[in-house]
């Protein structure tokens, strides 16, 4: 039996997880920084601040809930990135602290394969090899997973990420940060076929938001302040169906390229009912997270770094973090 402790602190949730065996979720706390909602997206300094704050009783709490003590815990798994650089460090500096005092090791895991681990987490017998799209706001990445541990990315977003071209977007309809769920929930009574926003056809494997984006900015912009809001359902639904096209039409063409079609679908936007409707009349095999492991969290983490102490690797007390980490 191995207790893995995940740590995770790359943006705005401030998130603690054990987990048994790489397999078994016994708690999972997440600590949503809402202070950002009042400036419209993450304020990294806030960020870096609220996890200073949050992530002593975010632990103390993961313990508690998991029935666990100190010295139950047998490794200490921590994102070190990519991410916000100063939100990172905490994350990092307080893993590094626990596994040198509990003399237990200590890997850095990258948050993109964590995403991935997510679907492992909720579909316990998938088996690569698998293609794994993940979106997130901060990440669109089209990447083959070979096996757990191996992965060549494919392509990604050439500009902005999928989930934050929802944000943006909310942001000009006005709504509120994060834009993805109130997206959704506005789009439920709308038209998407309204209006007829662009699919970007992006060379490759490779994806690009910010020409939907700017095609709503001027959309709105053409229709005035009153049509904008007489049609405010129909705008959004509009806009999540041309984004939601985008990301399976290049993944459909990852799998019949690569001749793979199960699929990974992961990352905040993940949790969208459209993006799942369209996956399912895909053709493709696509698997999704359960709901709250879409998003980030830290079970992810400590699942994804049991599977890397069990191959032997650990990273030692030096790591530091990185913001662009590949993967
Ligand atoms: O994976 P995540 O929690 O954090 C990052 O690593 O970025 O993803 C957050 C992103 C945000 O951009 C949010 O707007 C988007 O996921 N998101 C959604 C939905 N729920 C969250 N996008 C579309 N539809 C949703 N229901
Ligand atoms: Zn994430």
């Amino acid at each position: 039996m191995m207790y893995i402790m995940g740590i995770e602190t790359s943006c705005d949730e401030t998130a603690c997880s054990a987990v048994k065996d790489g397999q078994e979720i016994l708690s999972n706390i997440i600590s949503s920084q809402f202070i950002h909602t009042r400036y419209g997206g993450v304020v990294p300094e806030l960020a870096s601040r609220a996890h200073i704050k949050l992530i002593v009783p975010v632990i103390e709490e993961t313990l508690k809930v998991a029935g666990l003590n100190f010295s139950d815990i047998d490794g200490i798994a921590v994102t070190i990135g990519p991410g916000l650089i100063g939100a990172l460090l905490v994350g990092v500096s307080i893993a590094k602290s626990l596994a040198y005092s509990l003399k237990v090791p200590l890997i850095g895991v990258n948050h993109l394969e964590g995403h991935i681990f997510a679907n492992f987490l909720t579909h316990k017998d998938l088996k690569p090899p698998l293609i794994s799209l993940i979106a997130s706001g901060g990440h669109t990445e089209l990447v083959f997973v070979e096996k757990k541990g191996k992965y060549r990315r494919l392509g990604g977003t050439l500009d902005d990420a999928s989930g934050e071209a929802f944000d943006k977007v909310a942001k000009l309809l006005g709504l509120k940060y994060p834009g993805g769920q109130e997206i959704e929930e506005l789009a439920k009574g709308g038209d998407p076929q309204y209006v007829k926003f662009p699919r970007a056809n992006i060379a490759g494997y490779n994806f690009s938001y910010s020409g939907l984006k700017t095609s709503v900015l001027y959309y709105i912009e053409k229709i005035g302040e009153k049509k904008k809001k007489e049609h405010l359902k129909d705008i959004a639904a509009s806009f999540q169906d041309a984004a939601c096209d985008s990301l399976v039409d290049k993944t459909v063409r990852a799998s019949t390229e690569l001749k793979i079609d199960k699929i990974l679908v992961v990352g905040g936007v993940a949790r969208n009912k459209t993006l799942r409707k369209k996956f399912e009349n895909s053709g493709l095999k696509a698997y999704f997270p359960s709901m709250e492991l879409c998003s980030d969290n830290a079970a992810m983490i400590a699942s994804c770094g049991y599977v890397h102490i069990k191959m032997g690797e650990t990273s030692d007390l030096s790591i530091s973090p990185s913001a662009r980490l590949p993967l």
